[in-house]
Formats: C-alpha cells, sequence, structure tokens
C-alpha cells in the first residue's frame, strides 16, 4: 500500500504547552547529538494532540530534532501506526488481516466496517466519527480474530459484535476491551488444563484490560485535561532550559563518551577539554555557489543554516577544521559532539575530492 502525505494539509503544527514541555523531555532521554532517536516518540505524541500526522506536524518534529524533513517522513511513512491521513473523531479501527484472524473471520469484520463506516479503508464515516483500515498481524493471534480500536485490542470478535462496539463508541461510550466472548484471556476455549491455581487470585480483567479499564483512555485523545506528563528524569527546571534554548543544566562531568572513530584532527583525550580557535570564515560562497553541505551525514537544513551563518559554505572549509577550530564550531552548535560522532572532517575530505 502507497503511503503518502494526505492532499489537504493545515497551515502549520505546534505542540500545547504541555506536549512541548513532555517532547523536549524525551529528547534529553538520549545522550548529546542523539536528540534525533527521540523521533518516534515525538512522532507518536503529534498524533496523539492531532490524531493524525500532518506534513507541518512531521516537519515541525524535523526542526526539533534538526533533521532533514526527509528523514522524519521516511519514518512517518514507514510505520503504519502513524496515520497520514485524518481519522475518525471517535476512533480509528485497524482490523487485522492477517492468517489466522483472517480464517477466523477478518473479512466479516471488514464488512462490519465497509457498512456501518465507509467502503473504502482510510475514508471517514458520513458524520466523521469513525474510520477503518485493515492491518498486518498485531500479535493477537490466539484471539483471532480482533481489531485495534484506539490503545486498545479487541479480541475473539464476531462481526455482530464489532458492530455493536462501533455503535456503543459512537453512543460516546467505551466498550470494555479484550476478548468478547467471555474468555479471560489467551487460555483454550475449553478451559485451563494447567496453571489453575491462577485462577483464585486473578483479576477481573487480564493485565492488559485491566489496565485500559483503569487508564480509561481507550479512544481518548490528547486534550490538556490530562494527569500532569511525567519526565521523572528531567526536572522543571531543566525542561524550561531546554525550551527556553539555553544550556543544559546537566553536568559535564555527565556527557557520554564519544565514540572511538575520531577525525584525525581530534584525537586528544575526551575528558581534556580542547582550547577553541576560531577557523578561518567566509563573509558569502565562493564563485560557482556554495556547496550542499547537507550531504554530510548528520547535517540537515538547519544545521546546515547554521553553518553558513557561521561563514561555512564549502567542503573544503569543513575538511581542513583542525581539533581547535572543531572544538569552536561545536560550542556554536546545538548538539555537541555531532561533528565527531559523524565524522564531518573526514566526510567533507571525501566530498571535496568528488567522492
Ligand atoms: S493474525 Fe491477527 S493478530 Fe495475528
Amino acid at each position: 500500500m502507497l503511503r503518502r502525505l494526505h492532499p489537504e494539509q493545515p497551515d502549520s503544527f505546534a505542540f500545547t504547552p504541555d506536549n512541548q514541555k513532555w517532547a523536549e523531555a524525551q529528547m534529553k532521554k538520549f545522550p548529546e547529538g542523539r536528540q534525533a532517536s527521540a523521533i518516534i516518540p515525538l512522532l507518536w505524541r503529534a498524533q496523539e494532540q492531532e490524531g493524525w500526522l500532518s506534513r507541518p506536524a512531521i516537519e515541525h518534529v524535523a526542526t526539533m530534532l534538526d533533521l532533514a524533513f526527509i528523514r522524519a517522513f521516511e519514518v512517518a511513512s514507514f510505520y503504519f501506526m502513524f496515520q497520514l491521513q485524518p481519522v475518525g473523531a471517535v476512533a480509528h479501527i485497524q482490523i487485522c488481516g492477517t492468517l489466522s484472524c483472517m480464517i477466523c473471520g477478518a473479512e466479516d469484520l471488514v464488512g462490519v466496517c465497509k457498512d456501518k463506516i465507509a467502503a473504502n479503508p482510510h475514508e471517514l464515516s458520513a458524520d466523521g466519527k469513525f474510520s477503518w483500515e485493515e492491518v498486518e498481524c498485531l500479535g493477537s493471534c490466539a484471539n483471532a480474530p480482533m481489531a485495534q480500536i484506539g490503545k486498545d485490542y479487541y479480541e475473539d470478535l464476531t462481526a455482530e459484535r464489532l458492530g455493536e462496539i462501533i455503535d456503543e463508541l459512537a453512543a460516546g461510550r467505551v466498550p470494555v476491551p479484550g476478548p468478547q466472548n467471555g474468555r479471560f484471556a489467551a487460555e483454550p476455549l475449553s478451559g485451563l488444563t494447567s496453571l489453575k491455581d491462577y485462577e483464585s487470585g486473578k483479576t477481573k480483567y487480564n493485565a492488559s484490560v485491566q489496565a485500559a479499564v483503569d487508564i480509561g483512555d481507550t479512544v481518548k485523545r490528547i486534550d490538556g485535561t490530562e494527569v500532569p506528563l511525567l519526565t521523572p528524569w528531567i526536572n522543571d527546571a531543566a525542561a524550561t532550559s531546554a525550551r527556553a534554548g539555553a544550556p543544559t543544566a546537566e553536568p559535564k562531568a555527565a556527557a557520554k563518551p564519544q565514540p572511538s572513530a575520531k577525525p584525525k584532527a581530534a584525537k586528544e583525550d575526551a575528558a581534556t577539554p580542547v582550547a577553541e580557535a576560531a577557523p578561518e570564515t567566509l563573509s558569502a560562497p565562493r564563485e560557482g555557489g556554495a556547496d550542499d553541505l547537507k550531504k554530510i551525514t548528520g547535517v540537515g537544513p538547519k544545521l546546515e543554516g547554521v553553518l553558513n551563518e557561521l561563514g561555512f559554505w564549502h567542503f573544503d572549509q569543513i575538511a581542513n577544521w583542525t581539533a581547535e577550530e572543531i572544538a569552536w564550531v561545536d560550542s556554536r552548535l546545538k548538539f555537541k559532539g555531532r561533528i565527531e560522532r559523524d565524522n564531518w572532517v573526514a566526510q567533507a575530505t571525501a566530498l571535496a575530492k568528488g567522492d
């Protein structure tokens, strides 16, 4: 299936203040220079906020992580958990259409979606409340056929039961997820044959369903009324600093060691601070135009702009940086250590030669 951006896009995207704070805290879970690793939680939070991922949302996340837009698009378009088109305001229903579910009646479930929601997957229902799609195995094969609705699984479904569930959701109720045929979990339909002692201490529902019932956010979206978004690894002051673009409050000693593959000009012990020395810069690109610095792995559109502002337009400029000059440039970039981590000097040397 082709996964493309929706033809109709909003003009802009911004996280709510709480989500912005949460997203910046997620970025701090990763070592300096590795903030791009936060892309999936940030894209997911954007989707939680809006229901789907618009182009402005993807670009907003890419900018936060200093990634080329295409890198963020690659992630958003690869994973089916990201919705690239508007979904139902109440729920988006994902019917598993893989082997076990197909054998046990997934086609009937798809039929219900076609009847009750829309003729085609990813099409909104007439009232805009629902949408549906067929997805690959969701790992609940012992409870086939099943569907994911919002954040939870509805298992051991029949066409009739799925129809009732959709009606209940439309009426503003949230049916209890989990097995819909009376099973506790994935035990044999004829009853337990082993581990029978487990029966005595069990909760009303299995652990997943119990958590879903306790939390109660199956089809709920971010609306600003959530309990505080917990980021226990970061205090408020540090999060505020990050929001304002201020230096982090993390002590230097907490910095992770850099990879051993350093450029030849930066072989000093990581614990020994390298004195800074300003490299030669240019006020504008030379005749013939600037090099495309984005060809250097780790340099996205935003970093290229920063480098240009600093006076670097050409591969040979970067190729000639000394350790002291790297330290000078490094101190002016948002995420320190990136130059050495991605070995910009070696990359720029090869690019300057036309490799
Ligand atoms: S085949 Fe449907 S959950 Fe695995």
